[in-house]
């Protein structure tokens, strides 16, 4: 049973979906074992007491500094001993304390292609903001592990996503995670569960089933 860690910040949909995959069937042996939000109070965490999960609010402005909230948020990973980590719209940069504890053990949603509209100060509605400034016509989203860089790790999974003429960056962020996120993120966490997933350097291989 691959038990999970579930980090949130907001409205939850990627979890949702998590949680919608499990109790269908569609992610295999897979059990979420705590959600971890870092702010009070969100959508998330109503979604996780709503399937009887345990969730939990670590918040950054309940500690005198950053190193006190990076520890707090290692021991309430750790206090859950999860085999994976899963970043599902989670807006913190994760300490490497956290990655050295779970080497290749974490991975993240980001809503772009990888290596496009990534790093610095992409995150959540401004991805799409920067993807309809710059005019491309594909769009998508990516799963990846979490590295010691920012969204450097290797890519599990990519899907593509058209941006269509009249888009704002709200539209095409729900085609996004309709056609995409919800897809690839659930897909991603059964591979990993049936032991499919290979890491070779910077880059993954998806094994073949087994007979
Ligand atoms: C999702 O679009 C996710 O890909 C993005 O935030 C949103 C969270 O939505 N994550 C990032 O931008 C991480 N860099 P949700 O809370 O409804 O799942």
């Amino acid at each position: 049973m691959l038990k999970l860690v579930v980090c949130v910040s907001g409205g939850g949909t990627n979890l949702q979906a998590i949680i919608d995959r499990i109790a269908d069937g569609t992610i295999s042996n897979t059990k979420i074992v705590r959600v971890i939000s870092n702010n009070p109070g969100v959508k998330a965490l109503d979604r996780a007491a709503a399937a009887g999960i345990e969730g939990v609010c670590i918040s950054p402005r309940d500690y005198a500094d950053r190193a006190l909230f990076n520890e707090a948020l290692l021991s309430g990973i750790r206090e859950a001993d999860p085999d994976l980590v899963v970043l599902a719209g989670f807006m913190v940069a994760i300490p490497p304390a956290i990655i050295e504890a779970f080497p290749n053990r974490i991975i993240n949603i980001h809503p772009a292609l990888i290596p496009s509209f990534c790093g610095k100060g992409f995150y959540g509605l401004r991805v799409h903001e920067g993807v309809l400034k710059r005019g491309v016509k594909v769009t998508g989203a990516t799963v990846h592990f979490v590295d010691e860089g920012l969204d450097s790790g290797p890519i599990i999974l990519q899907k593509a996503v058209e941006v269509r003429d009249g888009d704002t960056p709200e539209i095409l962020q729900r085609r996004v995670m309709e056609e995409a996120e919800w897809v690839i993120m659930p897909r991603a966490i059964d591979l990993i569960a049936r032991g499919r997933i290979e890491i070779v350097g910077r880059t993954t291989r998806i094994l073949p089933e087994d007979k």
